[in-house]
């Protein structure tokens, strides 16, 4: 089975919203029909970053693996955890530490890129530096083959490789060395065009009720061309239409991009359909949150159990580890 292990980790960011949905989310519920799955949430790698503002991690933690849930991520067949429950992730980290040469992390691309975009936090810290390390320690830990990444997380990954081989050559084959599964995330825009994210407050979150996502698809942007209501519009131009018409049948898809492109139909109209296919389609995923809600002690239970599981695996390694390296 270890050789269909997979292990991705989410930094808790809180809500998630629908582009986490078609994004990590959908590969995940995939990945866990097929795979022995280790998912987690990356709180120590969110300290990174927010080590001045620790409060907030804790719920982040709570509601995001609240969506895990909702979106079907079933703990009967993955193992869902935290990261910071594992305390083998931090020995790991401590003794790949000692193999990584600074270089390597330096000029890892994510690195420089990271501390220019967030300039208003000082990242010039060690534990920043060291982000892929502890990602390498997160992935070899488990042993596993596969991690599902996006292009993103590629040179990370690629670091990971490099520090399982310098590990294995200098005290032993003790760790396959991973491969990127690379997943495929269609970009989601969210209300204003932008790609849909958090900070940009432009998201939709699974967490919001019917009537917030309606209100919220009525303002999006459409076809910024089309002025007045008898212009005719081009759907592939649609801001609002990008996002929401894969909810709708194919046949009511043709329907409206020809109405949009004679005028038949208004924004507002069509914008009223399509928010009724998005709330339709989110239903199953809301209701299900609704009922996990309802049990508070529900998420905890569920991490508390699968970091007794990770453990388990987490501790075999650390043994191995400690056998090779002598120390
Ligand atoms: N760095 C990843 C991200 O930002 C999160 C992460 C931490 C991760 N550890 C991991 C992903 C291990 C895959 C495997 O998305
Ligand atoms: Fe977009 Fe519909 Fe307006 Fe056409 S009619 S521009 S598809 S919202």
């Amino acid at each position: 089975m270890s050789s269909r292990r997979i292990v991705s980790g989410m930094r808790p960011t809180g809500k998630l919203h629908l582009g986490h949905f078609h994004g990590v989310l959908a590969n995940w519920l995939e990945m866990q029909k097929q795979y022995n799955c280790f998912f987690f949430a990356a709180d120590w790698h969110s300290m990174t970053t927010e080590y001045a503002d620790t409060a907030g991690i804790r719920d982040s933690i709570h509601d995001m693996v609240l969506d895990w849930l909702a979106f079907g991520i079933d703990p009967e067949k993955s193992t869902i955890f935290c990261q910071s429950a594992v305390h083998q992730h931090a020995e790991l980290n401590l003794i790949l530490s000692m193999i990584t040469p600074v270089s390597w992390l330096e000029r890892n691309p994510t690195y420089k890129e990271m501390q220019d975009n967030l300039s208003a936090k000082d990242l010039s810290t060690f534990g920043f530096l060291g982000y892929p390390v502890l990602m390498a320690a997160d992935i070899i830990l488990y042993r596993a083959t596969k991690v599902p990444v996006g292009h993103d997380q590629l040179p990370h990954l690629e670091i990971t490789r490099e520090i399982t081989r310098r590990f294995n050559h200098l005290y032993g084959e003790v760790f396959p060395e991973p491969t990127a599964l690379l997943t495929e995330s269609p970009k989601v825009l969210g209300l204003d065009g932008r790609k849909m994210s958090k900070s940009y407050g432009n998201a939709i979150f699974l967490s919001e009720t019917a009537e917030e996502t309606r209100k919220k698809v009525l303002s999006m942007v459409t076809d910024t061309q089309r002025v007045r209501r008898s212009d005719a519009g081009e759907p592939d131009s649609c801001v609002a239409w990008s996002l929401n018409r894969q909810y709708l049948p194919a046949v009511q898809q043709e329907e409206i991009c020809a109405a949009c492109r004679t005028a038949a139909i208004g924004c507002v109209d069509c914008k009223k359909v399509q928010a009724q296919a998005l709330i339709d389609a989110l239903a199953p995923f809301r209701a299900k949150r609704e009922e996990l809600t309802a049990v508070p002690s529900m998420v905890s239970e569920i991490l508390a159990a699968g970091a007794v599981k990770a453990a388990q695996h987490a501790a075999a390694t650390m043994l191995d580890v400690r056998e090779a390296l002598k120390v």
